[in-house]
């Protein structure tokens, strides 16, 4: 019909949040039917005291209150039934909407950073999740479902008397009303809430992430109060959606028993002026108010409601900016050559312009050394290599295929890629190496650590490979980070492998290994891309790009182009221009 694969695929009309939750469509037809036999049955305990006040009494028939109280007592033992099963299948919903969702959720949360920059607010999407699946499983979808009975409960009251009628049905309007006041006063100070919660958690993991550098410096105390300023933000924007819910709700409260006794009096005036049996007053004042406690208890949970909503808005707008990544066809693993055609980057949802117009080929076996200033684009070009930054012009082929024609799990494969600023993850050492590999190789593990020159010195840590490097690595020195990182940059013998800075935290020992490191990529026909200040780093390459305010101001053979740049007239007292400092060890200065 009207399912065609390319509608499927891609619909702009439904987000994915709305596509997951109508997955559940049959759990909400589901709970929608209990509702509706629920709110019947709920009718019960009112007809019950009809019965008992217009038919009981006066026949005086025992037999008769038997019977009923039998027949009450069954229905209301299925009206339990009902709502057991009507909170069990919501609480399922939220788990459910929860499942599909979290690994998308987890994904667009590690690449929100890459995407739309920091102004991403780290964990808020968890949280979104969280909310909406918290608000599912509480009271407030009950009282949801309960509202459209309402009008059920008042047409009886309307079929005892029409004053009844419209005395609950002024009660009822009132009450939607207070409704509608607390969706539109909650609105905002829940939005602020969010915020505040997202600002205050930032700033808790900034301030984890530099505990040396706030202590050390005695900068504890100022951070500390900036984190009461956020915390107490925090608390003021929940107070003040908790004391909207709670006034609002406690008026809708006050307003129901206050509708109940009217409904009485109201009835009570029937049968004075004989118009109605006194069953019927008592029904209706029970009805009415039981009509009317689902308003109570949707504002009462509107605070949630609101929230849920908001996080809702805020995850599909999300989730539709960062569509699941496309799983192409696989490709053969490229063992020919890199290719950057004109590439250009500007960093994740910023419009500057860092890196342009870089053009270089490099065949297997092909080392190739970046060098360049601070701040000249060595690193942003280097993001574009391995992918993580999409190039905002030109292409980086590897055997011909765009980085973008590749499934990023395959692509993953290929890539070495040590970063400048070293993290490690929580694990073992061997995790690390291994990429998290479930079932890591131990000799591709160990394979890969000889190879940069590292097990010797992971043999010697207290449990060897085994090692658990602490939080963000942590346990371990920088150098010794930096090493278990480049060990994990050639683990399984990546085509190309792209090294940032290798050497800055390397003894001479450790540069003498990366040096073997870089030529054995080279000889086993791997293509090896290093980005250097110190000329010990450049030693195992043949080919040289030097970067300059982002534009390559020279490549070629190294010899060729460090002669070039080298001789270039400079200001005689700035190092060099390209940004290579002189080696420290074996000067005749000084
Ligand atoms: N995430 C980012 N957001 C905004 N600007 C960035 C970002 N990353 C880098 N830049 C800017 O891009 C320019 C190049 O940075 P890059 O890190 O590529 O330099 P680099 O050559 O690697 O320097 P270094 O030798 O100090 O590592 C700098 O001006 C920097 O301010
Ligand atoms: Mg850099």
């Amino acid at each position: 019909m009207l399912t065609s694969p390319s509608a499927r695929t891609h619909s702009p009309a439904r987000s994915e949040l709305s596509a997951a939750l109508a997955a559940c469509r049959g759990a909400f037809i589901g709970t929608g039917l209990v509702s509706g036999m629920s709110n019947v049955l709920m009718l019960t305990g009112s007809m019950f005291m009809l019965e008992v006040y217009d038919r009981v009494l006066p026949s005086r028939s025992l037999p008769t209150l038997v019977g009923l109280f039998v027949l009450i007592m069954f229905l209301f033992a299925a009206l339990g039934v009902l709502d057991a099963i009507r909170s069990r299948v919501l609480a399922r919903v939220g788990g459910a909407l929860d499942e599909s969702l979290s690994g998308r959720v987890y994904d667009t949360l590690v690449r929100i950073p890459l995407r739309i920059g920091s102004r991403g607010d780290g964990t808020q999407p968890l949280r979104d999740l969280d909310a909406i699946r918290s608000y599912l499983s509480g009271l407030g979808p009950v009282a949801l479902f309960d509202l459209p009975w309402i009008p059920l409960y008042l047409a009886i009251c309307f079929a005892f008397h029409p004053l009844i009628g419209i005395t609950a049905l002024a009660g009822a309007i009132v009450l939607v009303v207070l409704t509608l006041v607390t969706e539109i006063m909650t609105k905002a100070p829940t939005r602020a809430a969010a915020e505040a919660a997202a600002a205050r958690s930032n700033l808790a993991e900034a301030s984890r992430r530099n505990a040396e550098a706030l202590v050390a410096m005695g900068m504890m105390p100022r951070l500390a109060a900036r984190w009461a300023e956020a915390n107490s933000h925090y608390m003021r924007s929940q107070q003040r959606t908790s004391d909207i819910g709670g006034g609002l709700g406690a008026a809708s409260k006050v307003l129901r028993m206050l509708l109940q006794s009217g409904v009485l009096a109201v009835g009570a005036y029937l049968v004075i002026n004989q118009q109605a049996t006194a069953g019927i007053i008592i029904a209706s004042s029970i009805l009415s108010a039981r009509a009317l406690a689902p308003v109570d208890l949707a504002i009462a949970n509107w605070k949630g409601f609101v929230a849920a909503r908001q996080s809702w808005k805020r995850l599909s707008m999300l989730l539709d900016t960062m569509p699941a990544l496309a799983q192409p066809m696989g490709l053969p693993a490229p063992a020919h050559r890199l290719a950057v055609e004109g590439i250009a980057a500007t960093a994740p949802g910023a419009a500057k312009v860092l890196v342009q117009d870089v053009t270089f080929k490099l065949e297997a076996g092909q080392g190739l050394g970046i060098i360049g200033q601070s701040g000249s684009g060595k690193s942003s070009l280097a993001r574009m290599l391995v992918g993580v930054w999409p190039p905002v012009r030109g292409k980086v082929r590897l055997d011909g295929a765009a980085l973008d024609q590749w499934s990023p799990d395959e692509l993953g494969r290929h890539i070495g890629y040590l970063p400048q600023d070293v993290e490690l993850l929580t694990g073992t050492v061997a995790d690390n190496i291994a990429r998290f590999e479930p079932q890591p190789d131990a000799e591709a593990v160990i394979a890969a650590a000889k190879a940069v020159g590292v097990h010797d010195m992971i043999v010697n840590l207290p449990q060897g490979y085994d090692t658990p490097v602490g939080e963000q690595g942590a346990a371990l020195s920088a150098g010794q980070a930096q090493r278990v990182a480049l060990a994990r940059a050639v683990y399984r013998d990546p085509f190309l492998v792209v090294l940032d800075e290798p050497n800055s935290h390397l003894d001479s020992e450790g540069d003498a290994a990366l040096t073997r490191a870089i030529l054995g990529i080279r000889e086993r026909k791997g293509i090896v891309v290093v980005i250097a200040h110190r000329p010990s780093a450049i030693a195992g390459v043949d080919q040289i790009l030097v970067m300059n305010q982002g534009r390559v101001q020279a490549y070629g053979p190294k010899d060729e182009v460090l002669s070039k740049v080298l001789q270039r007239p400079q200001g005689a007292a700035t190092a060099t221009p390209i940004g290579i400092r002189p080696e420290k060890s074996g000067g005749a200065s000084a």
